[in-house]
């Protein structure tokens, strides 16, 4: 098997296209880095929440990139675009994936916590089955998993993208938020929930 790197086109060239969405995909994580870094989340731990709160921002406003990259496709008549896809919806995992280690670090890896909050709260078990249909197209990006799967079989699973995406949104729009003082986040009466004190009487 020969590896593609994330900025080669299938047949192995250079892809300007394929290096300037790796390269925007990076940006968010040298922002929250930077933010982080500078204390614009407030420090450590308390600037987990802020960290919690962009991570999802960012995972979700990928997915929805990945999304919009069909449509795109037809409308600009750029057919090569469909080699970015893939690419994006993977970035959409990564971020997601980081989102739930920060999220374990806020409860500070409080596991028995963590599983109570993910079974009783309704923004997290909406978010548990968002990110498992996640992985699940994550783990079945390869062009190999669509010879094993079958063309048909595999178009179903990865149709299923528009209700991760629904679910997604869901959880957001549900959530009380973890970092109110920033973004679309900022409702009147949402309060910073300190990571010492994890809590989930506040449900949903
Ligand atoms: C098991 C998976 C996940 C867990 C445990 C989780 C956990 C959390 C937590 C704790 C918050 C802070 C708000 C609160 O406490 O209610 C949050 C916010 C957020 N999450 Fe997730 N999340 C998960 C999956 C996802 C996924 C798959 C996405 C999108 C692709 C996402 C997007 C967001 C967004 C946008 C916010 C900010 C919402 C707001 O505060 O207004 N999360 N998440």
């Amino acid at each position: 098997m020969h590896l593609i790197w994330p900025w080669q086109d299938r047949n192995r060239r250079f892809s300007a296209l394929k290096a300037s969405a790796l390269a925007l995909m990076l940006v968010p994580a040298i922002r929250l880095i930077y933010q982080l870094d500078t204390g614009e989340f407030g420090f450590y731990p308390l600037s987990l929440g802020g960290l919690v709160y962009w991570s999802g921002v960012w995972s979700t406003a990928i997915l929805l990139f990945a999304l919009a990259v069909t449509p795109a496709q037809t409308i600009f008549r750029w057919p090569a675009l469909i080699d970015v896809r893939r690419m994006i919806g993977v970035t959409a995992l990564v971020y997601t994936i980081a989102h739930i280690i920060v999220y374990f670090a806020l409860r500070l890896w409080n596991f028995a916590f963590i599983a109570n909050e993910m079974m009783t709260r309704l923004t997290l078990i909406v978010a548990t089955l968002s990110t498992i249909g996640l992985i699940a197209l994550g783990s079945t990006s390869l062009d190999a998993a669509i010879r094993r799967m079958g063309a048909r079989n595999w178009q179903w699973l990865h149709n299923t993208v528009y209700v991760v995406t629904v679910l997604a949104i869901l959880h957001a729009l549900l959530s009380r938020g973890s970092f109110p003082e920033r973004g679309w986040g900022l409702r009147p009466g949402r309060t910073v929930r300190p990571p010492q004190t994890p809590c989930s009487g506040d449900r949903p």
